[in-house]
């Protein structure tokens, strides 16, 4: 089936097999490889990319479910070489070791942070429930987040301007 998602603001029209999920078609069939695959059971939380604004395990979303949507990825958070808060906070507070989890993490914290702009360690907490880090044991990744708050401007102003 041919199927047209627009991911990062460009339209991908492609050739899928129906079954293809999204996690694959961003990886393997239009080369971002920035989201990751970690399991087979949706469990981990590395895949997550927004579809429409919301996050989505895109491990549980079939690329044909895309189709027609908006889907943002990781590769999408720097803008002109300028990092988005978030991933200058797990920079600065070393919100990561081996980084696995972090495009899932960075992604769900862009969307918690766009809803909330001031969350408490709990909200944070919660926010980041659905994904599992093997490194960090999840302290560094919270002052992470908070770094970003205490950091972030709204999206208009750090995209040069509301039209
Ligand atoms: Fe593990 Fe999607 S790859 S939850
Ligand atoms: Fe290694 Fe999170 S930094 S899994």
């Amino acid at each position: 089936m041919q199927i047209t998602v627009n991911v990062n603001g460009t339209d991908h029209t492609e050739e899928i097999e129906p079954r293809l999920l999204l996690v694959h078609f961003l990886r393997d069939t239009i080369g971002l490889t920035g989201t990751h695959w970690g399991c087979d059971t949706s469990n981990c939380g590395t895949c997550v990319v927004w579809m429409d604004e919301e996050p989505v395990k895109s491990c549980t979303v079939l690329a044909a479910m895309a189709a027609g949507h908006r889907v943002r990825t990781v590769e999408d958070l720097e803008r002109d070489g300028v990092l988005d808060p978030v991933q200058e906070g797990f920079m600065q507070c070393h919100g990561l070791q081996c980084g696995f989890c972090t495009p899932g993490m960075l992604m769900t914290a862009r969307a918690l942070l766009d809803r909330n702009p001031d969350p408490d360690e709990g909200e944070i907490r919660e926010a980041i429930s659905g994904q599992i880090c093997r490194c960090t044991g999840y302290s560094t990744i919270v002052r992470s987040v908070q770094w970003a708050a205490e950091h972030d401007q709204p999206a208009e102003l750090a995209a040069g301007g509301a039209q």
